[in-house]
């Protein structure tokens, strides 16, 4: 959990240009089963691992597909809704914050009432490391400098003097 705030803080700018080489975060569940006795299908890739080069993937690519409408910070206002786009909810909102990091990967690939599907512009690989920026966003929000790790928040609390 520790790791998730400091990624989250590191890529969202908040400590400026520190590189403490945090460890990946593991927040991964076992990989999908397929019950015994069905049929061979090619089996679902497995579910990739956070770490600093997949958020920093998802960031990448939510700069180039969401940004625009849900905002940089997530917060529904990106450049397109300004200009009369119907308006996203904040991926700050608490039902949100409580969804299932499986919403969020299911409205990139099938798409969200109003808003269409991204799935033939982001490979299921891209999907898990914009659900895994968003996550870094909201966890960016609500972080407090006593939830970071002693060391990272030594250093943090010096740049704020
Ligand atoms: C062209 C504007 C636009 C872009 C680009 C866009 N969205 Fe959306 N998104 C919307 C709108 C508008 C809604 C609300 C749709 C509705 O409720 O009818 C929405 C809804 C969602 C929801 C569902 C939220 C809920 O209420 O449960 C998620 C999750 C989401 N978007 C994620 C993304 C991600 C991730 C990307 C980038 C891959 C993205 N969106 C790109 C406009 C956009």
């Amino acid at each position: 959990m520790r790791n998730e705030w400091l990624l989250a803080l590191l890529l969202c700018g908040c400590l400026g240009e520190m590189d403490p080489q945090p460890r990946a975060a593991r927040w991964n569940r076992p990989p999908r089963r397929v019950p015994a006795g069905s049929l061979a299908v090619t089996p679902p890739e497995p579910r990739p691992e956070v770490d600093l080069p997949l958020l920093r993937r998802g960031q990448e690519r939510y700069g180039i597909y969401c940004a625009a409408c849900h905002g940089p910070l997530g917060d529904g206002r990106g450049e397109v809704v300004r200009r009369g786009f119907p308006q996203p909810p904040s991926f700050h909102e608490e039902r949100l914050r409580q969804a299932a990091d499986e919403h969020f990967y299911s409205a990139i690939r099938n798409g969200a009432g109003r808003m269409w599907p991204y799935a033939d512009r982001l490979p299921e690989r891209d999907r898990w490391a914009v659900v895994a920026y968003l996550r870094a966003l909201q966890l960016s929000r609500r972080a407090r400098l006593a939830d970071l790790p002693d060391e990272v928040r030594r250093q943090a609390e010096e740049r704020l003097r």
